[in-house]
């Protein structure tokens, strides 16, 4: 539209316009589907959800963070904002999970600034990482993408302020179905 060159032009402008028409939460839902990759090998770090390096023990101490989430329930299709309260860290493993689920499931997108996507089981978008040691504080917000379940969920993440002071298991409240 504003582009008119004429190779990358066709390219920018189909999105665009399909976003103008289309409810922006249909084409988040598309978003995670196409990512939806049916093969592919299980990270180990995505179920037990620890650091790779060896012989490093994770805190015994409470953990400073708590995860919030702006919604106590959940409805596929609409995302879900995720928070990690407390001192800033500069690892982390994010995920979400049904009650005695040992799989992550839904989907991240959007990574913010210095985080990633992890591929879990073939899926490139079920957790989300570091993609640096760079400090994230309580202003870095995560979106999750509920799946089409009812199960309860809840978010679950080790949060590491250096590399060798983590914590494991630290959990949101439960979301029920809404
Ligand atoms: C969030 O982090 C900022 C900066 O570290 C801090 O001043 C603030 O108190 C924190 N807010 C909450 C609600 O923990």
């Amino acid at each position: 539209m504003l582009n008119s060159s004429s190779h990358g032009s066709r390219v920018l402008y189909f999105p665009f316009s399909r976003m103008e028409m289309l409810p922006g939460l249909f084409i988040l839902q598309v978003l995670c589907l196409v990512n939806a990759y049916p093969n592919g090998a299980p990270t180990g770090a995505c179920e037990d959800m620890l650091p790779r390096h060896m012989g490093i023990l994770p805190q015994s101490s409470p953990a400073p963070y708590t995860l919030l989430s702006n919604m106590r329930t959940y409805r596929p299709g609409t995302p879900i904002t995720v928070t990690i309260m407390g001192p800033a860290y500069r690892g982390v493993l994010l995920e979400a999970r049904t009650l005695g689920g040992l799989y992550a499931l839904g989907c991240w997108m959007f990574p913010p600034p210095d985080t990633k996507l992890l591929q879990c089981a073939g899926h490139p978008n079920r957790a989300v990482t570091h993609a640096n040691t760079n400090l994230k504080g309580n202003s870095t917000a995560y979106l999750w993408m509920p799946p089409d379940i009812t199960s309860p969920v809840y978010f679950i993440a080790t949060v590491a302020q250096q590399r060798t002071v983590f914590w494991v298991d630290v959990r949101s409240t439960i979301l029920t179905r809404g």
